[in-house]
Parts: C-alpha cells; sequence; structure tokens
C-alpha cells in the first residue's frame, strides 16, 4: 500500500491536515487508533481563534461553524467579587469563536468521507521509519505496511511519532493544580467567557450553545473525581463566580465530567528526516488561555504549505523551515498560557508575598490598556508565520 501522505492519528491536527492537503490534490491517509464514536465524542476545547475559524472555511470545514459558531468580541477577568471586561475587538480587531473540537471532529471526518478520503479507525501505528519513510499498523487483526514519501505525526501527546525522532529535546512543566471540566444542560449564565480567580481556586465560566454550558474548576492534580457530587461542583462554582451585585449562576443536569491534568511541554526539533510532528504530539500548553487546539491547527496549516510547495515546485525550502517556523508561534503561545495559568490559579504553594504580587498584576492587566492589550492580542491569536 502506498500514498504521498502517512498521517498517524485521527484527532484535529491530522483530520485537518489531510483534508488541507486534499484540497491541493496531494493523498494521504489517515490511521486513527480509536473507533470514530470515540474520537468524535472526546470532550475537550472549544475556543477558537480568528485564524483557525479562517483555516477551517478555508478547507471547506466552514458550514456548519458559520452557522452554530459563537463569535466573541470580549472576555471578563473576575476577581474580588468584581468583573473586569477585556474587548478583545475593540482592542485587535479581531474576534474569537466558541464552536466544540467534537463538532470541528465530526465535521472534517463527515468531509474526507464525503470526498472519498481514507480514513481509517481502529488501525493503531506501531512503529515508523522516518527514512524510508513507511508506517506499520495493525487494522482488522493484520499488520500492514504503507509506503510514503512523508509521514505527518498528529497522534497526541501519548503517540508514537515522538519517540520516533532520535535525540529530541524535551522542555517541561507540571502545575500543582488540575481542571475539573463540566457541561451541563443549562443556558449559560453569562455571554462572554468568565476567567475567575478567587482564594478559592480558579474557575472558568465557558459555553456551548445557548442551551448547554462548559464550566472548569481549579481542582488537586490527583482529584479523585468520585468526591464531587453535582451539588458540590455547582456550590463551589458559585462560590468562586461570586461577586457584589447579585449575579447568579445557574444550575442544571451535568452530562459530561473529567479531570484535565496540566502541563507545558514543547519538543525540538518538530521534525526528523521525512517525519514531521503536528499538534499534541509535539507540544502541550495547560489549558488557561484555550492555546492547545489552536496550535494544532496552526502547526498543519504550515506543513500543508510546505508540503504544496514541495509537489508543486520541488522546493523543500518551506519543509526545511518548518520546525523553526512553528516554534516560534509554539513558544509564544507556551508564554502565554503559563502567564494565564499563573496569573489566575491559587497556587496552594505560594506564600502571601507571591499572592500579594499577583493580585497587584491581575489590577495591572485590568486597569492598563497597555497591559489588557497584550493580553487581548495573544488571547485572539498572533499571525501564523
Ligand atoms: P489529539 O486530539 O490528541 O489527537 C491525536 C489522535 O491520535 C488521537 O485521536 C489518538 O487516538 C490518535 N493516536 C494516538 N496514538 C496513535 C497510534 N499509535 N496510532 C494511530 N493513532 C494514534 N485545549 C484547549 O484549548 N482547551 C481545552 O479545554 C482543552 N481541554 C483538553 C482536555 C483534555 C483531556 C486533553 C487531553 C486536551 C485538552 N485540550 C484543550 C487540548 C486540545 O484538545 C489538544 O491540543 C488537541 O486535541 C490537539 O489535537 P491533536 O490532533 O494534535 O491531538
Ligand atoms: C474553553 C477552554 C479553555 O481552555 C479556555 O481557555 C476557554 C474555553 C472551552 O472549552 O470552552
Amino acid at each position: 500500500m502506498r500514498t504521498q501522505v502517512a498521517i498517524v492519528g485521527g484527532g484535529p491536527a491530522g483530520l485537518l491536515l489531510s483534508q488541507l492537503l486534499h484540497r491541493r490534490g496531494i493523498a494521504s491517509v489517515v490511521l486513527e487508533s480509536r473507533d470514530r464514536r470515540y474520537v468524535e465524542q472526546r470532550q475537550r476545547a472549544g475556543m477558537l481563534e480568528q485564524g483557525t475559524t479562517d483555516v477551517l472555511r478555508e478547507s471547506g470545514a466552514g458550514e456548519r461553524l458559520d452557522r452554530e459558531g459563537l463569535v466573541h468580541h470580549g472576555l471578563e477577568l473576575r476577581f474580588g467579587g468584581a468583573g473586569h471586561r477585556i474587548p478583545l475587538t475593540e482592542m485587535t480587531g479581531r474576534t474569537v469563536t466558541v464552536y466544540a473540537q467534537t463538532e470541528i471532529v465530526k465535521d472534517l471526518v463527515a468531509l474526507r468521507l464525503a470526498d472519498g478520503g481514507d480514513v481509517r479507525f481502529e488501525a493503531e501505528v506501531l512503529e515508523i521509519d522516518a527514512s524510508a519513510p513507511s508506517v506499520t499498523f495493525r487494522h482488522e487483526g493484520r499488520v500492514e505496511t504503507l509506503d510514503c514519501d512523508y509521514v505527518a505525526g498528529c497522534d497526541g501527546f501519548h503517540g508514537v511519532s515522538r519517540p520516533a525522532v532520535p535525540g529530541i529535546r524535551t522542555f517541561a512543566r507540571d502545575y500543582p493544580f488540575a481542571w475539573l471540566g463540566i457541561l451541563a444542560d443549562v443556558p449559560p449564565s453569562t455571554d462572554e467567557l468568565i476567567y475567575a480567580h478567587s482564594d478559592r481556586g480558579f474557575a472558568l465560566h465557558s459555553l456551548r450553545s445557548p442551551k448547554v454550558s462548559r464550566l472548569y474548576l481549579q481542582v488537586a492534580p490527583d482529584e479523585d473525581l468520585g468526591a464531587w457530587s453535582d451539588a458540590r461542583i455547582w456550590d463551589e462554582l458559585a462560590a468562586r463566580f461570586a461577586t457584589g451585585d447579585g449575579w447568579r449562576l445557574r444550575e442544571g443536569p451535568i452530562t459530561d465530567r473529567a479531570v484535565t491534568p496540566m502541563r507545558s511541554f514543547v519538543a525540538e526539533p518538530m521534525r526528523h528526516d521525512r517525519l514531521f510532528l503536528a499538534g499534541d504530539a509535539a507540544h502541550i500548553v495547560p489549558p488557561t488561555g484555550a492555546k492547545g487546539l489552536n496550535l494544532a491547527v496552526s502547526d498543519v496549516t504550515v506543513l500543508a504549505r510546505a508540503l504544496a510547495e514541495r509537489y508543486e515546485t520541488g522546493s523543500e525550502r518551506l519543509l526545511d523551515d518548518y520546525s523553526a517556523t512553528c516554534l516560534r508561534r509554539v513558544w509564544r503561545a507556551e508564554h502565554f498560557s503559563y502567564w494565564m495559568t499563573t496569573l489566575l490559579h491559587a497556587d496552594p504553594e505560594a506564600d502571601e508575598f507571591a499572592r500579594r504580587l499577583q493580585r497587584s498584576h491581575l489590577e495591572y492587566v485590568t486597569s492598563s490598556e497597555a497591559a489588557a492589550t497584550t493580553l487581548a492580542e495573544n488571547y485572539v491569536g498572533l499571525p501564523l508565520a
């Protein structure tokens, strides 16, 4: 079996890459270890930069996004019992859109299959040869080999691609907290996202639709989900979002819940020979600031462009620049995510001095136009490359 680009992993990075390549007449096969239902139901990110929605539209996956995506022009930072709006669009001229990762994955799978694309579920890649190049995978009980010109490693943090890069360097930071995320059948209590800091910990109010809310709570890294009854979750959220002006958090049935660990991680370089890493396979950010999915999209946008130039002109210039081009944007997002995380969470190891500094920082970001603009331009996303 042979194709031009073998894509390991059918998450947002792998599926979008396959679609972008298809639009440029480049053939690919996507190999995904899990089943279709699993990848379409996995609850994860939801906030898209304008650059991400532009690329999705350009790829042909913009129809439902334009119909159902919720365009936002600002966000709220809440602390000390009061809210402070950051007017994102006024400050940057750009918008962000709430549209769940589950929906992006559904749209891309449907689009690839409708176009006759080769997306194989329950196909687990076992080994990658970055030089020959080829991938070996298990599908329906048989071990098969897919020969190709290039391999795209889009298999997430726990995949097999990153270990296939010899001598790769990694940089990491763990945090003394995690997020408990819920999905609830209740109209959002806010029109814009609320990032709340309190002594009890961080909380985030996001949304999925006019009828569905998405909320997150800072918890301990080893938190036992079983210790959180619905009532305890709602009480803790209400306490962290409490204001002095009578604002109320609406409650409703919780339909999904999970604890997500928080980590910063970067692997360099993002390329070895004919193997290119993209998305979570190469880097992880803590979710504060919503950069994970957006970075996966920018990586594959850069990769699709580079592969198109290679097939159209024979030039490997953009492929040679791939790792450095992506890493510049990756490190900016790493810094922003780390900065938002430390700005907003209650660090159990912080002393009183650190707490006073954090409060001063929050007051600065919400009172200085220069500081607020720094947050805004990173949040809406910096230019691609
Ligand atoms: P993934 O989505 O991880 O996709 C990789 C795919 O590769 C998976 O489908 C996997 O099954 C497959 N795979 C793995 N190994 C193999 C193999 N050997 N063979 C074949 N296939 C393989 N980001 C935010 O911005 N906001 C959030 O709230 C947020 N919440 C998150 C919650 C969780 C629990 C996690 C894990 C991540 C979260 N993220 C969030 C990050 C965001 O979801 C990721 O950045 C995004 O999914 C990256 O996409 P990806 O395609 O690179 O990787
Ligand atoms: C969402 C997740 C984030 O990490 C974030 O910063 C904003 C929104 C979300 O899932 O909606």
